[in-house]
This record gives C-alpha cells, sequence and structure tokens, in this order.
C-alpha cells in the first residue's frame, strides 16, 4: 500500500468569493480504501469534482503516478485513469444500460461500426460480477435509482478505472446491495486500485475503509487509519459540536388517515393492504425493488392502481396527480430529487414553495412577503446551508438539497406525508433534526409512512412496520416486534 496513485496537494477553491475548499490534501495509494466524511456542505463533492477534472482549483496542485497534471475536463481525469461516480446520477435516462455503460467508449467492429455483440458480452459479464440483475436493454429511465446506481458502478468499472471515486454511493441502496458492493470494493482493492469513498453512514467507514479524512467548512480537520480511531472520534472532528439524539416516547393515535385495501398496479405490486392513523408513523420496509415506492407513487397518482382502493379519511379517493393528492391533505417527498423533484436552476425559495402555492395567495394574489417569511423560517427550522432563500438550488450541497424538499413537502400543510427515504445524503446531525420534526409533526396530528431502507431509522420512527417483498405485504409488525432480525428475515426470504 505504499505507492500513492492520486494526491492532491493544498486544494483551494471559492465559488463567488465563498471559499469552499481550503487547502486541503488528500493522499490515495494503490490498494487503498480511502474514506471521506464531514456534515452536509463540508466541501467533500467539491474535492472530488477537483480530482474528477470538472471543477479547476484556484490554487494548489494534482499528482497523479507522481507527475503533476492539470485535468481540463472529466475526460482528462478518465484517461489518467481516475473515474467518478457523483452523487447525482448522471445516466442518460432514455438509453438502456448497456449503452449507458459503454457510452463514450462503445467497442468497435474493425469497420468502426458500434460492435453490439461485444458490447453485449461486456455488460453480461459486468452486471454478473455486481449481481445485477437487470434487462441490460432496458432504458435505465425505468429503472429504480438503486439499479440506476449499479449501472453506474459497472459504467465506472469499465473504465477499467486505477483510481475509482465514489460518491455516497450507498445513499439508495439497501443492505444486500451495499454487501454485493463492498464485496466488490474488496476485490478492486486487491487489484490495487485506490478507492475513495464518501458516505454519511459511519458505520460503513469501519466496516470498507482503511483511512478517513475529515473534512470541516472546507477544511481537513482529521486524517487517520480507521483502525485506530472510532465513531466518536469522527463525530468530534466532522461537527465539533454536541447534536441532540432523538428518542421517541409513545405517541396516542387518532382515527385512521391513510387506508390502503388490496391496492395493486399490475406488474409493480400486489394486493396491499395497510392502515395508518392519525398521530402515527407507518413503515413501509423492504429491499430495493419490493415495491415500497411503486405503493407510494401509486398512492399519490403518479401511476394507475389497477385494483384495489385507497381511503383517506374514510373517504375513497382516487387522486389523478400528487397535486390532486396534495389538495386531499397527502404530501410526498420523493427518493428522486433529480427526477421528481428539483428544479436546479431556480431559487431556494421557488423550489420550496412550487407546490405549496395556494398556502401563499390571498384573494388570488400572491402574497410575496408570506412566502418569504415561510420559506425563511423553514430553512432555519431545517438548518439549510447556505441559508440564503434566493441562491439557486444546483449550487447547494446534496444533503441540504434534500432538506429544502422536505420544506416544500410541509408547505402544503399536509394532513398525509410519504416520506421516501428522507434523510437520503443528509449528515447525522441534520438527520437527528429530521428525526425530531417528525416526530413533532406526528405528535400534533399528522400521519406519516416512511419508506426508508435504513433499517435503524424505521426501527427508531416506526410504530408499525409493513414489510413488502415482490410486490406483496409479507408481514405487518408493531414496534415491540420489529427488530433488525425480524424485518431482514421478511423481507428476503425465498417465496
Ligand atoms: N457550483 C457551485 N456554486 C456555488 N456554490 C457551490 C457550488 N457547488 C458547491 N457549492 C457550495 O460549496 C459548499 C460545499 O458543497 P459540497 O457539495 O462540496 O458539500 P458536500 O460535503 O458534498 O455535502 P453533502 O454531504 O450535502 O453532499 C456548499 O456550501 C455548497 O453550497
Ligand atoms: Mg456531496
Amino acid at each position: 500500500m505504499d505507492k500513492i496513485l492520486l494526491e492532491a496537494i493544498a486544494l483551494t477553491k471559492a465559488f463567488d468569493g465563498n471559499t469552499v475548499l481550503s487547502g486541503v490534501d488528500l493522499k490515495v495509494h494503490a490498494g487503498e480504501v480511502h474514506a471521506i466524511v464531514g456534515e452536509n456542505g463540508a466541501g467533500k463533492s467539491t474535492l472530488i469534482k477537483t480530482l474528477a477534472g470538472v471543477h479547476r482549483p484556484d490554487k494548489g496542485q494534482l499528482r497523479i503516478n507522481g507527475v503533476e497534471t492539470t485535468l481540463r475536463s472529466p475526460r482528462d481525469a478518465i484517461a489518467r485513469g481516475v473515474v467518478v461516480i457523483h452523487q447525482e446520477l448522471s445516466l442518460a435516462p432514455h438509453l438502456s444500460a448497456e449503452e449507458n455503460i459503454f457510452l463514450g467508449h462503445f467497442p468497435r467492429t474493425k469497420s468502426g461500426f458500434v460492435d453490439r455483440r461485444r458490447m453485449r458480452e461486456h455488460t453480461g459479464e459486468l452486471l454478473r460480477r455486481l449481481s445485477i440483475d437487470i434487462d441490460p436493454k432496458r432504458p435505465v429511465g425505468e429503472l429504480s435509482i438503486a439499479q440506476q446506481q449499479m449501472v453506474e458502478i459497472a459504467k465506472a468499472i469499465s473504465f477499467e478505472a486505477k483510481v475509482l471515486i465514489l460518491d455516497e454511493p450507498t445513499a439508495v441502496l439497501d443492505e444486500a446491495m451495499v454487501a454485493t458492493l463492498f464485496t466488490l470494493i474488496g476485490r478492486l482493492k486487491a487489484d490495487g486500485i485506490g478507492v475513495v469513498f464518501i458516505s454519511h453512514h459511519l458505520e460503513e467507514i469501519f466496516r470498507i475503509a482503511d483511512t478517513v479524512t475529515v473534512l470541516r467548512d472546507g477544511s481537513r480537520t482529521g486524517l487517520n487509519t480507521v483502525s485506530s480511531i472510532d465513531q466518536e472520534w469522527l463525530v468530534a472532528k466532522m461537527i465539533g459540536r454536541d447534536f441532540p439524539v432523538h428518542k421517541a416516547s409513545a405517541r396516542k393515535f387518532g382515527s385512521p388517515a391513510l387506508e390502503v385495501n388490496r391496492l395493486s398496479v399490475r406488474g409493480s405490486f400486489e394486493d396491499v393492504s395497510f392502515l395508518a392513523r392519525q398521530g402515527e408513523i407507518v413503515g413501509l420496509a423492504g429491499l430495493v425493488g419490493a415495491g415500497r415506492t411503486e405503493v407510494a407513487k401509486a398512492i399519490v397518482g403518479i401511476t394507475r392502481p389497477t385494483s384495489g382502493e385507497i381511503r383517506v379519511f374514510g373517504e375513497v379517493v382516487r387522486p389523478r396527480n400528487p397535486k390532486a393528492a396534495a389538495r386531499l391533505g397527502i404530501s410526498y417527498v420523493s427518493e428522486d430529487r433529480k427526477s421528481l423533484g428539483l428544479l436546479p436552476n431556480r431559487p431556494v425559495l421557488e423550489n420550496a414553495t412550487i407546490s405549496g402555492l395556494a398556502r401563499f395567495r390571498k384573494f388570488g394574489f400572491l402574497n410575496r412577503s408570506l412566502e418569504r417569511k415561510y420559506v425563511g423560517n423553514a430553512v432555519k427550522r431545517l438548518d439549510v446551508r447556505p441559508s440564503g432563500i434566493d441562491t439557486e438550488i444546483r449550487t447547494l450541497s446534496g444533503g441540504n438539497q434534500q432538506k429544502v424538499l422536505i420544506g416544500r413537502a410541509l408547505a402544503v400543510e399536509p394532513r398525509i406525508l410519504i416520506f421516501d427515504e428522507p434523510t437520503r445524503g443528509v449528515d447525522i446531525g441534520a438527520k437527528s433534526e429530521i428525526y425530531t420534526l417528525i416526530d413533532e409533526l406526528v405528535r400534533s396530528g399528522m400521519c406519516v409512512i416512511l419508506i426508508s431502507s435504513e433499517m435503524e431509522e424505521i426501527l427508531r420512527l416506526a410504530d408499525r412496520i409493513v414489510v413488502l417483498r415482490r410486490g406483496r405485504v409479507a408481514t405487518t409488525l408493531s414496534r415491540d416486534e420489529a427488530s433488525e432480525n425480524t424485518i431482514m428475515r421478511a423481507a428476503a426470504l425465498a417465496d
């Protein structure tokens, strides 16, 4: 592990006068897994993007294989063996998995045409290696985000990287897929590849990383071998302050808020029933692909149920789209920030209120000051950083974008809130704030449906847990019956 593949020396980067990285050093050795941790907005993705040729550093040096290098573009970085999987997925949704994987480096026949047969063979091989069970010819836009993430990983591997950089790859994966990814990383390591890995799940750092770099406000506050540190050390270097730990006490439930009776959407799930009351959090657990998001989408009218019924406070409803669902008091925070959520080039303000505008209208006129006040408060409440509500949302870090989307869902004052992976990409401090917020919301009578791949999150928050397996309810567990073990068994058991 002595050969240094990639070295960044005193990288500094500012955006519009705001310093985001100041004098950061990073060394990546052959056969090393190097984790980067830090709060939302600490500068992790920006550091990665400077290593990937996306951003040019204002100051500092980059050495690849000991040679000083200036990267002019991501292509430049790839040509030197530095391949990055970014936090926001970047596949072309209308192209198939195999086309995405080989986009930019298609195998060619002697006469220069794309060699489809070889492409198919290579793809098959890669997908098998990654244990991804998908149809490589299907447009990736139709795959779940977890599957898309795995396709991104297959793509990165197809470039034969020397240094592979993964920005929060596990945020969208379930436990089984994380295990597959980690096995793969282990193999890459053994092949002498240097892996850089970002995650907010600190336990993952202890599972696979050899070395860890901690960033805080754009500076490196820690560098250590993982075997000589513990979680407390990490948190102290990351945050440098205490954060509240959420403990839920018993809650009281009111009348049935959302009833789902034998709901089916042909081809994605069947016969799903559950009941959620006011003041209750019902968790939907299961592996990726079990149908949790599909159920949510059918409830809010993104897809059409083929049979079954949905009742909201006793009334049968059939919302035709999320807007209609919002009018019925149902709000949905999507797991897919990019395609269903954000308007990247619009300010935080607009992103936070787009679906809740009615609330800020009086006699048909938009009350701008009321709207600004609401969003200003929400931003403070959710600790969005930076807190300016006129900044374009694309310039916020991933975790901070997520917080704005939560604010948006709350702006419609829902009675039923469906959270799909609400803390995806959110750091541990902000996560605990979001847990407190959810607890307060249900205590004030809201009904919450929580979809989460994070076992700890479900166990901590949910009053009841509906476990889905292959599009059907495998079991429903009370808070007392639920444990990591009972959930996993129900979720993964062979039928
Ligand atoms: N293109 C940009 N223009 C302006 N500011 C930016 C831009 N990209 C990032 N920033 C700012 O740089 C800071 C660091 O962002 P970065 O995305 O690197 O954080 P991060 O550590 O990856 O956070 P997260 O855990 O939320 O993904 C943030 O304050 C962000 O708002
Ligand atoms: Mg990031």
